[in-house]
């Protein structure tokens, strides 16, 4: 079932381009197993240090590991000098766009949560690194003189979710950070005060999950929501200094700003890619890793950020962060793809067999198996499907696209993400260079008695789109 074909292209546009980016591809082929011959290791990368592409500000769920990637865009960029853009339509908290930053690539992402749209545009700067430096005495300032009580978060199951001294402390920290007259400023203290509620909450933090932890353990518990504030906004101080350096180094900062394009948004993948649309631009790469399936049942990335985002002022991460996003735990879960339910007419159905042969045997053998289970995989299936028809329609022709995919089981089934998808983005005309499979050392399920878990490896697929 493992089994993927690197397809022969005999779908070029022209014969004369095809000869060459043949050559290309076997070039790309050729460098990867040379790195992989000389560390096995290489595409795993154990040891990468998370301070690293401002990579710890955020535990944002299923990171990329950026320096994994950072050697593909430079083997593909490399070979392909006139790469100048690059899309990730599942952008999470930025990873890719970080990657391609160090290339100079005129950047574009976009993923449906609110807070990995406010995670990924900290990431990416500006970085007033001294600027920060100088407010920091002042913020730190107010937020000892703070003696209000006053609460500035208002929702259902705030005092279940927090302590009362925490209430009153991130109330604080919120004050300082409205008192911040630059937006790229607050971006980025909104991020810190992220990670600060995620680790002061009275959720669990070993799942993605909302879960309360035990009576026992909340009492045991002395936090001061401040004072890991502080130490947090140290920390990521630092990281923003050192990744400001390396784009210094490589001519890409200029006063603190990238010196190409950073376009980040709020949006539906399955429905628009809205930054191509506005801008007529085809983008020349795409480095992206999707969901594995619905959010509900995988990886529950809108429950994870639920709590950060209620202390946050959508109004300061993006024009389209409305209230409704938070209306319930599970709204932004039930917005990504296949978080909605339905039922599938036979043509459409077959639509979907046709473009991926591997998915009509999964759905004969799930439907024996546990037919409800089935209806999440098929809407999944549906959903990610009209993404990569409504990507592909971006990419430029000849442009590669490296893919981070990872199978899940389900019902005890593996469902072979890597295949299917595989199937699907060759069905809208691309070719597979490349298969790489690299093991994920430490995946944390989405719960514990989940009948969706998640595997120990994951494959980054590298295609070419061959076919407009
Ligand atoms: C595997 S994560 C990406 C992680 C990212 N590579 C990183 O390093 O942080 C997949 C992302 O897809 C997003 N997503 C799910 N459905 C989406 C949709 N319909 N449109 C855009 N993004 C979506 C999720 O919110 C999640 O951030």
């Amino acid at each position: 079932m493992n089994e993927i074909s690197v397809i022969e292209d005999n779908r070029l546009a022209s014969p004369d381009m095809g000869h060459d980016m043949a050559r290309i591809d076997q070039i790309i082929c050729k460098e990867i197993d040379d790195l992989t011959a000389e560390n096995n290791q290489i595409w795993t990368s154990p040891d990468h240090n998370r301070r690293e592409y401002v990579h710890s500000f955020f535990q944002y769920p299923a990171m990329m590991v950026p320096v994994v990637q950072k050697r593909l865009i430079e083997i593909i960029t490399t070979n392909k000098p006139d790469v100048r853009t690059v899309f990730d339509p599942f952008m999470g908290s930025g990873t890719s766009l970080v990657a391609c930053m160090e290339r100079k690539l005129d950047c574009y992402g976009q993923d449906i949560n609110p807070l990995a749209v406010l995670v990924a545009k900290a990431r990416t700067g500006p970085f007033y690194f001294d600027a920060i430096q100088r407010k920091k005495a002042r913020l730190f300032k107010y937020l000892a003189n703070d003696n209000s009580s006053r609460i500035e978060a208002n929702f259902r199951g705030l005092n279940k979710w927090f302590e009362k001294n925490v209430i009153i402390e991130l109330s604080r920290i919120v004050r300082a950070i409205r008192r911040e007259r630059t937006i790229s400023i607050r971006r980025f203290y909104w991020v810190i005060l992220a990670e600060t509620v995620r680790l002061t909450s009275n959720d669990r933090t070993s799942t993605f999950k909302l879960h309360i932890r035990s009576k026992k353990d909340i009492k045991l518990r002395k936090l001061s929501a401040i004072e890991f504030f502080k130490r947090h906004f140290e920390s990521c101080l630092e990281d923003i200094r050192s990744y400001a350096e390396l784009l210094k180094r490589s001519g890409n900062l200029s006063k603190g700003n990238y010196t190409g394009d950073v376009i980040i948004s709020l949006g539906d993948s399955k429905d628009h890619v809205k930054l191509a649309r506005e801008s007529k631009r085809c983008f020349d790469l795409l480095v992206t890793s999707p969901p594995y399936g619905d959010n509900k049942t995988t990886v529950t990335y809108g429950q994870h950020c639920y709590l950060p985002l209620q202390w946050i002022d959508l109004t300061d991460i993006d024009e389209k962060a409305t209230p409704e996003f938070l209306s319930t735990t599970s709204e932004i879960d039930t917005r990504g793809l296949g978080g909605k339910i339905r039922k599938f007419t036979n043509d459409e159905l077959q639509m979907l067999f046709d473009a991926s042969p591997t998915l009509a045997i999964i759905h004969a053998e799930l439907e024996r198996v546990d037919s409800q289970k089935l209806k999440k995989v098929v809407s999944f299936f549906w959903d990610i499907q009209q993404s990569i028809r409504n990507i592909h329609k971006n990419l430029k022709l000849n442009s590669y696209q490296i893919w981070t995919i990872g199978n899940r089981t389900v019902a005890g089934m593996e469902i072979p993400n890597n295949l299917i998808l595989g199937e699907f983005i060759q069905y809208q005309g691309s070719l597979l260079v490349k298969r790489i499979t690299r093991d994920i050392l430490s995946r944390r399920m989405a719960t514990r008695n989940s009948s969706a878990t998640l595997m120990t490896y994951e494959d980054i697929l590298i295609f070419r789109k061959v076919q407009e």
